[in-house]
Parts: structure tokens; C-alpha cells; sequence
């Protein structure tokens, strides 16, 4: 029995409309697309959502946004701070570094792994770039509480944009996580708790910058912005059709992409209290073994509190590295997939020691410890009941390795 991090999450209707689409003959970005951001705006409580074709895309044009806005009023210029968390993901961060911004690495919360504010303040005192932004990770499916990251962008006069790659369908003081910010982003890539296949997108609840990147996600062009109408006028049709306003990219999703996105996204409460019960059920099966849930668990339901909606479950071995290595490899051996808690200390990965240059003027020792000491397991909705007892079982045996 194998119990992968993820399974393909695609139901009979989902294929179904791929079908409908491809025999429509309207396959790129057009009417499913639009149903589709106006049903993510609808369940974040956002104004508006822009669908590109990964969160990695979202977070490259949020800064292509920050930097270059067709206002010319740029939030960012090269060579300012981003604070970020040290646990993050590569496209997190790499389009800080391809737009000539610096990335200060910060700590985590070794119960949380998110971004840890007192390591952001003692990163602001020391570093040599000027900070103007924070990009927070809610990781994991943890809502970072809004109110927090909110004070503490205002107290140091921060742009607040987040990643929320890892936490569709979490909640925290009523509000989704990386609502309290300019701009978040989203990934709906096979594993995650909803599924375009690739597929990721941006809500804001500002029209100025849902324009920008509508025309940044595709050339830069005026053809899906609010007031193209004015921004066309007096121009021939011709001419009005081929109207750049900002500097751009491909990154538009496909109409196959958004049709899944429609059917999955129906569907997200009832997928996310399946990873809730997993979870539920896993950390029952760690008592007496040397794991621990980690990562913010949090069962409570109602939306008003945070929710957790386990992008995947952290399991935790206080007892050191050498015990963690042991389980981790009984557990493998036992068909279940494990892997590290995002990269690790991002600082450690060889691209970016080949970068040369950045370090964290901070210490990161809870990111070292996390690093070190946890690792991950899938939580994904649609593992059947028998993935499901054979992961808890085997979580049981592992008391035997304490
Ligand atoms: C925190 C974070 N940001 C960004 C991404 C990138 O998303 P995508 O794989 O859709 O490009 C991921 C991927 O899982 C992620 O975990």
C-alpha cells in the first residue's frame, strides 16, 4: 500500500468538462476563466481575482505590479528589502531576486513555521537596504492572524503582500488567509486543496492593480481591463486591439484549466474538512510515538476562529535528527512518502549559496530546528479509507523507535 504525498484530486465531472471544453473549440482564456475568478473573489471575500497558470506566475507579477505599475508610481524600486521567512518556497522568492529586489531572510515560529515578526524587527534594525515590503508564506494551510501582519506593515511602513500558495481555504478572524494585504497569491497545482492541474492566480481587492496584472499576465496588453473602453478611445478597431499598457508576460490560464477550477472550487469545504479529519486521526495516532503534529494544529470550526485546512500535515521528532532519519525511513520503507518542510532553510539550497551574497543578518534558529527536526506527510482529500488506516497504522508503529 503506497500513500503518496497527493493524488491526482480530479473527480468523473471534472473530465467531463475538459471533454465539453475541448469540443466547444474555446480553449484559451475567455468565459470559463471569468466564472472562474469571480468564484474565488466570491469565496475569498475578495474584490477581485486574476487567474494565471501557476502561483508562481501570481508571485512574479505581483512584484512585476509593486515595480512597474501603469501609474508609474512604483511601489518598489530596485535594490529595496523584502522581508520573507527562511522556510519558503524557491518562486517565493525568486522573483524578488529576477526583479533586482533584495530578500531579507527572516526566522519562523517553531510551532507555525510562519514568518516570525521579531526576527523581521531585528531585521529591519540591521539591514543595509532600504525594507519596503513583506511577502509572508501562510504555510500549510495556517492563516496567519491579518491583524498582526497588518500592524506591523503600518508600524514600518511596509507593502503587505502574501503567499498563499500553501492555504486555500483557511480562515483566520473571519477573514482568509492574505486577505489583510495589496495582493495574494494562490497555486492550483495537482497536490493542493483545490486542482487546475497547474494553475494559480492573484486576489486584491483594489481595481488598480487587478487592471495591472490582467495586463501584465498577458504581453502587458489593455484587452481585459476594466477601462480599456477609455484607454481605446478614438482609436480604430485595429488599433484599439493592439493598446500595451504595462510590461507583461504569458502567463494566461487555459479555459480547461478554469473549467476544473469552476467544478473543484464547488467543492472546497467539503475537501477541506476531509483533510481536517485526516489530520484529526493522525494526531490521535502519534500519542506515545517520538511524532508530533506541527504547523498550527487547530480543529476549531468555526470560521470566526482560525481554520486549518492542511495543505499537508508536518510531523515533528523532538528527540533530534538521528530519531527523525529513523522514522522518516521506516515510514518510506512502509510505502509512506514523506519530504522536508517546503526546502528547509531556504539559504542552504545550492542555488541560492551559488547566488553568493545572501545571508540572514538574524539568527534562524527555529527555520534550523524545523529543518532538522520535522518533515511532511500528505493530507490529501481524496486518499481512500484503506491509504488512510495503513498511514495511521504505521504512524503507530513508529513508537517502537523511540
Ligand atoms: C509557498 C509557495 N509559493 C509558491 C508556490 C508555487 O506554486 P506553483 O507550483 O503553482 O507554481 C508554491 C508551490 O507549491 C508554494 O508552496
Amino acid at each position: 500500500m503506497r500513500v503518496p504525498l497527493a493524488v491526482v484530486g480530479l473527480e468523473q465531472a471534472d473530465i467531463q468538462k475538459v471533454v465539453e471544453i475541448l469540443e466547444s473549440g474555446n480553449l484559451t482564456m475567455g468565459e470559463q476563466v471569468r466564472t472562474f475568478e469571480s468564484l474565488m473573489a466570491n469565496y475569498l471575500g475578495a474584490e477581485h481575482f486574476v487567474m494565471v497558470n501557476s502561483g508562481s506566475s501570481a508571485n512574479l507579477l505581483i512584484f512585476e505590479y509593486l515595480m512597474r505599475p501603469s501609474n508609474g508610481r512604483p511601489h518598489l524600486v530596485p535594490g529595496d528589502g523584502v522581508i520573507v521567512p527562511a522556510i519558503a518556497w524557491p518562486t517565493t522568492i525568486w522573483p524578488i531576486i529576477q526583479l533586482g529586489l533584495v530578500p531579507i531572510f527572516v526566522d519562523v515560529n517553531r510551532e507555525t513555521f510562519d514568518i516570525n515578526l521579531d526576527s523581521a524587527r531585528d531585521a529591519i534594525a540591521l539591514s543595509r537596504s532600504p525594507v519596503r515590503a513583506i511577502f509572508p508564506i501562510h504555510p500549510l494551510g495556517y492563516a496567519i492572524q491579518p491583524g498582526i501582519l497588518k500592524s506591523f506593515a503600518d508600524e514600518f511602513s511596509l507593502v503587505l503582500v502574501n503567499d498563499v500558495c500553501e492555504s486555500l481555504g483557511s480562515w483566520s478572524e473571519g477573514i482568509h488567509a492574505g486577505m489583510g494585504g495589496l495582493a495574494s497569491s494562490f497555486s492550483f497545482y495537482f497536490s493542493h486543496h483545490i486542482t487546475t492541474m497547474e494553475g494559480g492566480g492573484i486576489a486584491t481587492n483594489s481595481l488598480e492593480v487587478a487592471d495591472d496584472l490582467r495586463s501584465m499576465r498577458s504581453h502587458g496588453w489593455s484587452r481585459d481591463r476594466s477601462d480599456s473602453g477609455n484607454l481605446t478611445q478614438g482609436l480604430s478597431l485595429a488599433d484599439s486591439k493592439f493598446r500595451f499598457l504595462t510590461t507583461g508576460y504569458n502567463v494566461r490560464p487555459t479555459e480547461i484549466q478554469a473549467g476544473i477550477g469552476i467544478n473543484q472550487i464547488r467543492k472546497i469545504d467539503t475537501f477541506v474538512d476531509r483533510r481536517r479529519s485526516l489530520a484529526k486521526r493522525v494526531v490521535e495516532a502519534t500519542t506515545n510515538t517520538p511524532l508530533r503534529v506541527m504547523g498550527g494544529v487547530d480543529f476549531s470550526n468555526s470560521s470566526s476562529n482560525r481554520t486549518h485546512s492542511w495543505m499537508m500535515i508536518a510531523l515533528c521528532v523532538e528527540a533530534g535528527s538521528q530519531v527523525k532519519l529513523r522514522v522518516q525511513e521506516f515510514l518510506e520503507q512502509n510505502g509512506v512518502e514523506t519530504r522536508p518542510v517546503l526546502t528547509g532553510n531556504f539559504l542552504h539550497q545550492p542555488a541560492m549559496i551559488n547566488l553568493k551574497g545572501y545571508i540572514s543578518d538574524t539568527s534562524l534558529k527555529n527555520t534550523d530546528w524545523v529543518a532538522e527536526h520535522c518533515f511532511l506527510i500528505g493530507a490529501h482529500h481524496d486518499f481512500t479509507e484503506e491509504q488512510i488506516m495503513h498511514l495511521i497504522e504505521t504512524i503507530r508503529k513508529t513508537e517502537q523507535l523511540s
